[in-house]
């Protein structure tokens, strides 16, 4: 046995008590003539004491402990006289009997500690020092803890946790396919899943009525905050179900890891908004609804009142910002400039300031009477001392650049606590998204989505209006304005999953190419069902408070997509190419 405790586990009550531990040495201070050593696992610190003139032997060998030397240090535990009330530990050292150095270590790049001073860039490269830190031992365990919740959650609901292949055809789901070379099958390619979409679909087929699995997906898009190539999915799927059951289940799942690994109690019940007016109200359809600064149609109050901008403009539409009503000309300006980033989009940005007098001044006051000024004040329920945010353009554009603006406004007051958890199910999903530049239908969640029963009349129609009404038996979960999951009931039938490959343009010869199998199965007698699927990193991330799931995935990707760690990708010999039948043509494109 290399240790009889860890080094966060022992307390006053274990005082006297002779004790053996191993980890590594964080750092060693000599303070007179003693030694202090902070010994570190992944259970926490431990200082470690000896005096030089007790022990000049044992002194000498902790003086020249280095930082991240690995030791097995044995002892007696001591109360200590200057007690340190920031560790668990804090009321214990252990005076040192005997040190065994187990293996040595270089100096780090970093500091290993709560706070390092390492750069994003050096603590990719040296992930495995990174990852000795708290936080991000705190992140993984919290991962760890989540997993646990939901496989027991699911199991004791009768789930299945079945694993589906890596090495497949293209899935749907929007995004660019990783592709693997087959050496065995000259010039073909798997691709990796971007989600176990159609297996779980044959699971249901196959009977398997409650499937899921915490599983890898892979996905070749821009990258973010939120976003990673390879990223984790709680996949889900249920036969025999309508949206409500998978709602309730889901909404239980939600509610028990909440309550299990943060002791937090969610909503009850989760609230419901459907996609027409989280799009109306907060210009996004994953709106962050922990804050009110909801949009505002102004339309029909300042179009045609010739200002040229407005009367050109299929929606106007306005927010108020709480206590911003004080607003100099140079913070409007940065706004302005703000909202004009590519990232946004705006064309320009107007702004009605109320003082705390309740007057009013504004970037458009020429155009305006001071009594439509109020009215239009009083549509956007703003009070004195706020300020009023105007933008105008195509509605839908409009409103999204809207809602930027208002989450953007939410983070620079400080709205957007955390700590605080709102969670909401966005239902009532267009099931069809035009495409102006393709000229044809894209599939909204993804082609195996059904559209609503009441709409299902609709959905034959072929007026491209009535398939823009067509609502999807589909839904998001929402949480603190991320979209943690999604999912939808299925089409279960093979001449409706036919007539969706139609409605998308795509032909019969690609969807037989593509995806026969999946109509060939629905030949056989497929159950009703759905599902949904959580993003796990997003969740864990949003568990922990962070926005960015980096930390929360043990070796992530960087915005390049790239490792840096293990330097990732990188070209194969020619031998490898040669055998997968591969020419690189990457000079050339230089
Ligand atoms: P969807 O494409 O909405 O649905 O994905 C489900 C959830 O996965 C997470 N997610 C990601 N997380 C990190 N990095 C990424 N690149 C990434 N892409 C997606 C999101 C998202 O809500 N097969 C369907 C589900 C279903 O219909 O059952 C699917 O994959 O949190």
């Amino acid at each position: 046995m290399y240790r009889t405790h860890t080094c966060g586990e022992l307390r006053l009550s274990d005082k006297g008590k002779k004790v053996c531990l191993a980890g590594w040495v964080q750092k060693s201070r000599k303070l007179g003539g003693m030694t202090f050593i902070d010994l570190r696992d992944r259970y926490g610190i431990t200082q470690l004491v000896v005096r030089a003139d007790a022990a000049p032997e044992l002194a000498s060998v902790a003086e020249k402990l280095g930082r991240e030397f690995v030791i097995q240090a044995r002892g007696e535990v001591l109360e200590r006289e200057s007690k340190n009330p920031k560790l668990p530990t804090g009321d214990i050292e252990i005076q040192l009997e005997s040190i065994n150095i187990l293996n040595r270590s270089v100096t780090p790049p970093f500091t290993i500690e709560e706070n390092s001073d390492g750069g994003e860039e050096i603590r990719a490269r040296y992930r495995y020092l990174d990852l000795r830190r708290p936080p991000l031992q705190r992140a993984l365990a919290l991962r760890h803890r989540l997993a646990q919740e939901v496989r027991n959650y699911l199991d004791a609901q009768g789930f299945m946790e079945i694993e589906t292949p890596y090495l497949i055809k293209s899935t749907p789901e929007g995004a660019r396919d990783f592709v693997v070379p087959s050496r065995m099958n000259p010039g073909q390619f798997y691709a990796l899943p971007q989600s176990p979409q159609t297996f779980k679909q044959l699971l249901m087929v196959a009977g398997y009525d409650r499937y899921f699995q915490i599983v890898r997906c892979f996905r070749d898009e821009d990258l973010r905050a939120d976003r990673q190539p390879e990223f984790t999915q709680i996949d889900c799927e249920m036969s025999f179900v309508e949206q409500e059951d998978v709602l309730n289940t889901f909404e239980g799942m939600m509610r028990q890891m909440f309550h299990n690994a943060l002791g937090v109690d969610i909503a009850n019940p989760i609230p419901r908004m459907d996609w027409y007016t989280a799009m109306d109200r907060y210009g996004s359809d994953k709106p962050d609804i922990r804050f009110g600064m909801e949009i505002h149609d102004i339309t029909s109050l300042v179009k045609g009142c010739g200002f040229s901008v407005f009367d050109s403009s299929e929606y106007i539409g306005a927010i108020a910002v709480e206590g911003c009503g004080e607003y100099t000309r140079k913070q409007l300006d940065e706004l302005t400039d703000w909202v004009k980033r590519p990232q946004v989009g705006a064309k320009g940005l107007v702004y009605i300031k109320i003082a705390h007098d309740g007057s009013i001044k504004s970037s458009v006051d020429k155009f305006y009477t001071a009594e439509q000024l109020q009215e239009l004040v009083k549509t956007c329920e703003a009070k004195a001392g706020d300020l009023v945010l105007v933008l105008c353009g195509a509605k839908r554009k409009t409103q999204t650049q809207l809602g930027v603006l208002r989450i953007e406004m939410g983070n620079r007051l400080g709205l957007r606590d955390p700590k605080v958890f709102a969670p909401l199910w966005i239902v009532d999903f267009p099931l069809l998204e035009w495409s102006e530049e393709d000229q044809r239908f894209y599939a909204m969640h993804h082609p195996f989505t059904a559209p609503k029963p009441e709409h299902e009349a609709l959905f034959y129609s072929d007026r491209k209006e009535d398939l823009e009404k067509v609502c999807a038996n589909a839904y998001d979960f929402v949480l603190n304005g991320t979209e943690l999951g999604g999912g939808s009931i299925r089409i279960h039938d093979a001449a409706m999953q036919s007539r969706m490959f139609d409605v998308l343009g795509i032909s019969k010869e690609d969807a037989e190419y593509k995806f026969g199998f999946i109509i060939n199965a629905f030949k056989f007698g497929a159950p009703p069902h759905g599902g949904l699927a959580f993003g796990f990193d997003r969740v864990c991330a949003l568990f922990g408070g962070q926005e960015t799931i980096r930390d929360y995935i043990a070796f992530p990707k960087n915005n390049q997509g790239r490792d840096v760690m293990i330097d990732s990708p990188s070209l194969i010999d020619q031998v490898q190419m040669d055998e997968l039948c591969l020419k690189s043509t990457a000079g050339d494109k230089k």
